[in-house]
């Protein structure tokens, strides 16, 4: 199991301390989640942000979540920043669009993910699973961190996980939205093995101790 925190619940003013004690904590991948103000309803970082944690902290992987629907800018941006993965949304671009920045992740030795949102049938994973590394199942609608899971989701996690079962290599499943205690429970029991969590690890004032808890449960 693979705890990725999301740093968009992090204190902002101080980005660099809450995520040395993500480290300290046995963190080694962050979800770096990218809001273009279009595609969803705010805003968040741009590539220098993940150049500057890039130089940083060289020995953490970095995943892109990409909530936007112009990729022809921002994809090459993030690859050149220095992205490890970089998860892009099936409902942001049309399939072709979609095939040929997967195609361009290959290429560029970048990790492909794609991301679901609640409401698009996992049957559309089918068609791209040949090109991807990761499934990112989006258990709340993006754009916001701090929302509930939606419970539905549960069910789509163990569709999914059977369907990536066809591939010819290994495709984690990871989870996005409302991860908490309870919920990463339920999310693992069906099938999950990633866990995305945000405000979980970073409001309630103690990181090392949220990333620990949440480690005892997925054991
Ligand atoms: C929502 C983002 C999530 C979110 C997670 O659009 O993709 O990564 O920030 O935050 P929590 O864990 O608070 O739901
Ligand atoms: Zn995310």
């Amino acid at each position: 199991m693979i705890i990725a925190p999301s740093i968009l619940n992090a204190d902002n003013l101080n980005l660099q301390k809450d995520i040395k004690q993500a480290i300290t904590a046995g963190i080694s991948r962050f979800h770096i989640d990218i809001m273009d103000g279009h595609f969803v309803p705010n805003l968040s970082y741009g590539p220098e942000l993940v150049s500057d944690f890039r130089q940083e902290f060289p020995a953490s992987q970095l995943e892109i979540h990409l909530m936007s629907d112009k990729p022809d800018v921002l994809v090459p941006a993030f690859v050149k920043a220095g992205a490890d993965m970089v998860e892009l949304h099936y409902e942001a671009m049309d399939e072709d669009e979609l095939n040929h920045w997967l195609d361009y992740l290959r290429q560029n030795q970048v990790n492909a993910g794609l991301v679901l949102n609640p409401d698009t049938p996992v049957t559309v994973l089918e068609k791209f699973m040949s090109k991807l590394d990761q499934v990112l199942l989006m258990t709340v609608y993006p754009g916001f961190g701090g929302q509930k899971f939606i419970p539905e989701s549960r069910e789509r996690i163990a569709q999914a996980v059977k369907l990536l079962k066809m591939a010819d290599k290994k495709i984690p499943l990871e989870v996005d939205g409302g991860i908490n205690g309870e919920t990463a429970g339920l999310a693992k029991a069906a099938g999950a093995e990633i866990f995305v969590a945000g405000s979980y690890i970073f409001k309630n004032g103690n990181i090392a101790g949220q990333i620990k808890e949440l480690e005892a449960i997925l054991k």
